[in-house]
């Protein structure tokens, strides 16, 4: 459904604004001291979201950024490395948390789609012990910047089995993991017994305002737990925002709407400007767009989108991403697609 204010918003699927009935469940949650452990609604939520994905515990924390990091900070010690993509969002936009909270630096591959095959893992410890430990692998999926590419199970278990055979940790962003189960049908849990950690945000497509949760065996979720207090990540009467992202989760294979949608835009993009997308590409809800081939001035374009109350992220170079969710629908891929038109 379209924003009440009839603004067209593809900047993120990190836009929604709650629904009127997480609004509800925020205002009449049931609360207690989080950090007592006394909150029954975040306990539900964090029971119900371990289950989802298979793991025997879970822990709230308010952002995907601090999911990732707390589960660098367990996994890691100063001066190791983490095999990962090299466009991973814990690399590329968590602003040097690694860096800095872990001390830990990134050893990188740059396969199609932030795949990471079980030769890249070889390549990676063949000089084991002249180069820093590498003690970490981390997975991202769906994968943001590729343009949402959802990570085949298959490669995931393969590599993860060649990680493990050399000693490493495995956590899994899942920040859209819900994205990668809607688009496959492969069940989470499938995904999850790939890592050792994974943590998934409520607050993108699924449409909850605030938080993500970080799931793993329970010894590992009580010592996140206790590291996420040192970041000042403990909550207090947190049930009112867990309210919301227990509809969130609920209603998670919702997302399938935004991928037909993304492949809606997808297709009248190609149509309208040939080369500029390829739709067999866009798996989920985000659309990649090579901009050069829109063959427009940036200023006209945004003069444009801002004259029609649609609002869109500037190029970065060649790149333009478009993000479909809950709150853009049909009519405003039209109005996008006639505004560029
Ligand atoms: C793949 C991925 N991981 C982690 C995050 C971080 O989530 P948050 O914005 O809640 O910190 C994002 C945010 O867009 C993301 O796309």
């Amino acid at each position: 459904m379209a924003f009440a204010d009839g603004v067209a918003d593809f900047r993120s699927d990190t836009v929604t604004r709650p629904t009127a009935e997480m609004l509800a469940a925020m205002a009449s949650a049931e609360v207690g001291d989080d950090v007592y452990g006394d909150d029954p609604t975040v306990n539900a939520l964090e029971e119900e979201s371990a289950e989802v994905v298979g793991k025997q515990a879970g822990v709230f924390v308010p952002t995907g950024t601090m999911g990732n990091q707390l589960s660098i900070m367990y996994h890691t010690s100063p001066g190791e490395e983490i095999l990962a993509d090299q466009g991973t969002h814990s690399r590329s936009v968590e602003r040097g948390g690694p860096q800095a909270l872990s001390g830990v630096a990134f050893r990188t591959t740059s396969g199609e789609g932030g795949r990471i095959t079980p030769e890249d893992v070889e390549e990676a410890m063949e000089w084991a012990g002249f180069f820093p430990r590498i003690s970490l692998m981390i997975w991202e999926n769906t994968h943001n910047l590729s343009g949402g590419r959802v990570i085949p199970l298959d490669l995931m278990t393969e590599t993860s089995s060649a990680a493990r055979r050399h000693g490493l940790s495995i956590h899994i962003d899942g920040a859209r993991i819900f994205n990668a189960v809607a688009a496959t049908g492969v069940p989470a849990h499938r995904y999850a017994e790939t890592g050792d950690t994974i943590q998934f945000c409520f607050s993108k497509g699924l449409g909850a305002p605030i938080g993500s949760v970080v799931c793993s065996d329970r010894e590992t979720i009580d010592e996140i737990r206790y590291l996420r207090k040192r970041l000042g990540g403990g909550m207090r009467q947190v049930g009112v925002i867990a309210a919301a992202a227990r509809i969130a989760l609920r209603d998670r294979q919702r997302l399938v709407e935004d991928h037909v949608l993304a492949g809606k835009l997808a297709t009248r993009m190609a149509e309208l400007f040939p080369g500029s997308v390829e739709p067999a590409d866009v798996e989920t809800n985000i659309v990649n767009v090579a901009f050069e081939k829109v063959g427009l001035a940036w200023d006209e374009v945004a003069g444009r989108m801002r004259d029609d109350r649609i609002l869109v992220n500037a190029p970065f170079g060649n790149w333009w991403r478009l993000v479909t969710h809950r709150d853009v629908d049909d009519s405003d891929v039209d109005r996008l697609i006639e505004a560029l038109r």
